[in-house]
């Protein structure tokens, strides 16, 4: 064995106090490591939680269903939010939000208007979509053969319920003479 072998496999360390820092470095280094990992992954991620995006309202938007049931009664806060909750464009036979039931009980609307406004706070949510398997309004296809089978079932299924379409779309509020003329309102749409 030369000296200069013996050189290279000596330690680079060659004093007590050396060693000693390196040990301690060795503790310290990842350890500062592990915790600015730690910080970086778990916290103080900038978020701004007074930004429009994280208020209340806005999560309840985000988290809500793609589908909402509005009872009639409600219509008077919620009516205008019908559209929006179904995850679609309002339809062409909606009324547009500003002239909707929002702003009027639909006791007090009249004739048409008064239909098409229980129409969209009962039987929209999913008539509209085709939520559950609804017939949507308007696709000729999926009311050709209910039409034919007679407005009385067609009455019949609506005032009674017929699988997952609820008695009187879920609103028993509704009377039989407005469940009726708006099954006629859908029929009509639908032909
Ligand atoms: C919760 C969802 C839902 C709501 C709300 C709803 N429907 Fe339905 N509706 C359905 C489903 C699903 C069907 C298809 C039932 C079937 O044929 O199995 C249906 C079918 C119908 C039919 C056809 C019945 C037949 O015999 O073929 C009519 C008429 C009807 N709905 C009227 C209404 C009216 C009027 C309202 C509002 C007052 C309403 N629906 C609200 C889900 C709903």
């Amino acid at each position: 064995m030369s000296a200069a072998e013996d050189e290279e496999h000596s330690s680079i360390i060659k004093t007590p106090k050396q060693l000693m820092v390196v040990v301690l470095a060795a503790f310290v280094f990842p350890v500062l490591i592990i915790w600015l990992l730690g910080k970086y992954v778990t916290g103080d991620v900038p978020i701004d939680q007074n930004s429009r995006a994280f208020s209340n309202e806005t999560v309840a938007q985000r988290l809500k269903p793609v589908g909402e049931l509005v009872l009639a009664s409600d219509t008077s806060q919620s009516g205008a939010q019908s559209g929006e909750g179904t995850g679609e464009p309002a339809s062409a036979v909606a009324p547009p939000p500003a002239t909707s039931a929002a702003a009027a009980p639909v006791a007090d609307a009249e004739g048409p208007e008064k239909i098409k406004a229980i129409y969209t706070a009962s039987c929209a949510a999913c008539h509209t979509t085709g939520a559950a398997g609804a017939p949507k309004l308007g696709d000729n296809a999926a009311w050709s053969a209910r039409i034919k089978a007679g407005n009385e079932t067609l009455y019949n299924s609506a005032l009674k319920g017929k699988n997952a379409m609820p008695p009187k779309g879920g609103n028993a509020s509704l009377s039989d003479a407005d469940v009726k003329a708006v099954v006629d309102y859908m029929v009509s749409q639908s032909k």
